[in-house]
């Protein structure tokens, strides 16, 4: 049984919200429900009011005749502020339909309705369901907005495609099914077994992050696609797991999160200083960092003139292996994984080998020949490789696959977390993904 707040927004689809709240009510859920003013134009809040058993707020002032309360909660003595003690209940909020007017809002973390106010207000997971027209949908800045939410660990569902409900309009908007969103909700509710819940208290964890620039002179540079996604999420879920999180950060620009440490490097050798300062005091090395393997042999001081030439040959060299240098000074009690980005055919056995010579704990392994997993994407698809075996944890957000992964460090020190590990369908850490 979860306790859902729902968060309606205005469009059509809103209509679609109140079977929502039916079918979760059925299935055993307590449901509250927030309107914003648009919302209140398509579907009446008395509809939401009488399936959910619960009044339905859409006003920040507005006084909540449940005190923040749940259906089958017993309400404070007190009255709290709505927004307030209404997220602090919920086991998550869902956002259906979400308008591209409040999608903005809440990437821009705008609080100027009781909606986008609970939502920033929000630590538990947060589930948002687009519904509107198409080009809406398609528009460069709703798209953005929806990467936005996405690097921040929020799960946006992908609208379905068909027939919307302007006139002759067809294409992706369309808010999914009630059953499909109640499925959606339940993956990211589902309690994990407390002993099975991977716990990383008191552990010191470094992460490297984003991927290394090697300059050719003082404006130009040899790089990579990597974003960094990947290596917060990490540290994001190890932190919210309760460990110390250090981030080597280099040239990642994501938001960051309070919780965790950063250090901003550059290049390869900047790294490897980062690093060796840091390494004597980690548990656990996660190097998802995209680190270039070559650098130009020198650099240019100042920017390179075009002159006469036509052509520029830049000599490029061998960066030092990072991974391998720490892994060579490694404590026993220290666990290292190591971030295998392999193009295509062979990649197991490329990991493999990885993990063999550079003296790793595991290596996760991801296809970079993919365009929609990986390099700059929101989701991610990797088999983790150990000693004692594979993982392969489908296709979920960086959020999911980080915790799966920390699942495996969890299990590589002697803990037991099969449930993480292997079924990253069941995404609900203690923790549930970073809102
Ligand atoms: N790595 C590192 N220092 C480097 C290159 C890579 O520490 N100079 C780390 C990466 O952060 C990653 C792991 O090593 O965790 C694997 O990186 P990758 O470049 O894929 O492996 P290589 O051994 O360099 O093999 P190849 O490039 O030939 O595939």
């Amino acid at each position: 049984m979860a306790r859902i707040l729902l968060g309606v927004s205005g469009g059509i689809a809103a209509y679609k919200a109140l079977e929502l709240v039916r079918l979760a009510i059925a299935a055993g859920h307590a449901v509250r429900v927030i309107q914003t003013p648009a919302a209140q134009r398509f579907v009446g809040a008395a509809s939401f009011a009488a399936l959910s058993g619960a009044p339905v707020l859409s006003d920040e002032f507005e006084r909540d005749p449940a005190r923040g309360a749940f259906p089958g909660q017993p309400a404070p003595d007190h009255d709290p502020l709505s927004h307030l003690e209404l997220v602090r209940n919920a086991d998550i909020l869902v956002v259906a339909p979400a308008s591209a007017n409040t999608i903005a809002k809440l990437a821009g973390g705008l609080a100027d309705n009781l909606l986008t106010s609970a939502a920033l207000a929000a630590s538990s997971p947060l589930l948002v369901a687009p519904a509107m027209n198409n080009h809406m949908w398609e528009h460069p800045a709703t798209q953005a907005n929806v990467a936005t939410l996405r690097a921040r660990g929020v799960v946006v569902l992908e609208p379905c495609s068909g027939r919307l409900a302007s006139k002759g309009e067809q294409g992706p908007g369309r808010l999914p099914e009630p059953a499909a969103l109640l499925e959606a909700i339940e993956a990211l509710t589902r309690p994990l077994a407390p002993a099975l819940a991977p716990d990383l208290v008191g552990l010191r964890v470094l992460v490297t992050a984003g991927g290394t620039r090697e300059p050719i002179d003082a404006v130009r540079f040899v790089g990579n696609r990597s974003s960094g996604r990947m290596g917060f999420a990490l540290a994001s879920e190890a932190a919210a797991l309760g460990a110390a999180v250090t981030v080597i950060a280099a040239n990642v620009a994501l938001p960051r999160d309070a919780r965790v440490t950063y250090v901003g490097v550059e290049t390869a050798a900047e790294m490897q200083a980062a690093c060796s300062a840091a390494f004597a005091e980690a548990d656990v090395l996660l190097m998802a960092a995209a680190v270039a393997d070559f650098r130009p042999a020198r650099s240019f001081a100042g920017k390179l003139k075009k002159a006469a030439e036509e052509r520029l040959r830049v000599e490029l060299e061998r960066t030092p292996d990072i991974l391998s240098g720490l892994a060579a000074a490694r404590r026993p009690d220290q666990t290292l994984v190591g971030f295998a980005a392999e193009h295509g055919e062979g990649a197991l056995e490329h990991g493999r080998d990885k993990l063999a010579r550079k003296g790793l704990d595991a290596v996760v392994v991801n296809d970079v020949a993919r365009t929609d997993i990986g390099f700059d994407a929101a989701d991610n698809e990797v088999t983790i490789l150990t000693a004692a075996g594979e993982t392969h944890i489908a296709r979920a957000s960086k959020p999911e696959v980080a915790r799966a992964v920390l699942g495996a460090v969890v299990m590589l020190r002697g803990g037991s977390d099969p449930v993480v590990a292997s079924d990253p369908s069941n995404p609900a850490g203690p923790a549930g993904p970073a809102a």
